[in-house]
């Protein structure tokens, strides 16, 4: 962690008389015990900020109703938008969900801890504000060190939905999220940046069929070898308000700076970089790919590959708005692969203002 920005945290704890969270960098190795505070913060109802491998999450004891409400709260979330529930073992896994078939549990062996998200059939004891009422949990074993070891230490399963401010794009460092989120939670674990950038790929299990309800990193064809896949038609597509998705954080508004946004692609290149350039002004932001910078003149590059755009596609995203710009104009990638979940993520960016060519 740059020592900036720890001073920048200390100095705000000083001027604010103490009311903020409390923080603590890990992004240099930690002990275990070290994160006992944060892990009691959680059992006695609090909130705590902590990474994942995909984004910061927002995290409270999913067994504690009370303390779910107040993630609701913090983000300025829709009650009817369910909560992810964190585990750090199987056993965990037990006390909350009813029934694992034989297809989820070759899924859970394959994949957990990883950045998979399988909604199952709930248990009674997992409290209605968590489900937004339905009859399915969806649950993940994080890969990550911190956030496994905080689960543990807390002995319950964490509720856990993406850091920022409902609508905006999710923390991927903790400095992007500190000023929008400092007052809201009582803990802070600093790990760094995440590794892979984009929230994990959620499914749901129905008739032994694979259906993606969210894409990430564990891909189409990553879940093809365990049986027919389906992917909801919502990842690209917007949903009408009368509609019933299978999974309803598909239906609000995401990741949307203010500045307008248009999404380009096209399978030809060239076709593609044209219409770039014709909408090119010099009151314009281009973000495109390591290799077409050259191409344009008021650009930010998101890097080459698509481990590259996922990993700083929200960190762009979150800065769009400080260049004070009348338009960004986004490359588009082929939504095949990981390139499914950067599309799914850049369409909702643009508010659906998509040109594919
Ligand atoms: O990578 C991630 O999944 C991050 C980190 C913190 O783990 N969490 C995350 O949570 O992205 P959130 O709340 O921002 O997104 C969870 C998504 C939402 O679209 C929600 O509607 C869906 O998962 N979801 C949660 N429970 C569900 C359920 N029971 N049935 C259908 N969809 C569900
Ligand atoms: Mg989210």
């Amino acid at each position: 962690m740059s020592f900036l920005f720890v001073f920048f945290i200390k100095m705000s704890i000083i001027l604010s008389g103490g009311f903020m969270a409390d923080y603590l960098d890990l992004t240099k190795g930690y002990q275990k015990e070290e994160l006992k505070d944060a892990a009691l913060t959680i059992k006695q109802g609090g909130l705590v900020l902590f990474p994942t491998e995909t984004v910061y999450g927002i995290g409270a004891d999913g067994l504690n109703e009370e303390a779910v409400k107040k993630i609701f709260i913090a983000k300025g979330r829709a009650s009817d938008n369910p909560l992810i529930l964190h585990v750090s073992d199987m056993k965990m896994i037990e006390r909350i969900v009813a029934e694992v078939t034989p297809l989820e549990r070759k899924l859970v062996e394959k994949f957990f801890p990883g950045p998979l998200t399988i909604v199952f059939k709930r248990k009674g004891n997992v409290p209605n504000v968590v489900t937004a009422n339905l009859d399915t949990v969806g649950v993940r074993m994080p890969e990550n060190k911190i956030a496994h070891d905080l689960i543990e230490l807390a002995n319950t399963p964490i509720a856990a939905p993406s850091a920022n401010i409902s609508g905006r794009p999710s923390g991927t460092n903790v400095q992007d999220i500190f000023n929008e989120l400092n007052d809201k939670v009582n803990y802070i674990l600093d790990g760094g940046e995440t590794k892979i950038g984009l929230e994990s790929t959620v499914i749901r299990v129905i008739d032994n069929k694979i259906n993606i309800l969210r894409p990430g990193k564990i891909t189409y064809d990553d879940l093809k070898e365990f049986g027919e896949v389906v992917v909801s038609p919502h990842v690209l597509k917007e949903a009408s308000s009368d509609e019933v998705v299978l999974s309803p954080g598909m239906k609000y508004k995401h990741y949307a700076p203010k500045t307008k946004c248009v999404l380009i692609y096209s399978d030809d290149k060239k076709k593609m970089l044209d219409k770039m350039k014709e909408l090119e002004t010099n009151n314009t932001l281009v973000i495109t790919n390591e290799d077409n910078v050259k191409y344009f003149n008021n650009v930010i590059s998101y890097g080459k590959s698509l481990e590259d755009i996922s990993h700083n596609l929200f960190k762009i995203l979150r800065s769009i708005d400080k260049e004070n710009k009348e338009l960004v104009i986004i490359e588009g990638v082929k939504a095949e692969g990981l390139g499914l979940a950067i599309m799914n993520r850049l369409i909702r960016a643009c508010s659906h203002n998509y040109i594919e060519l």
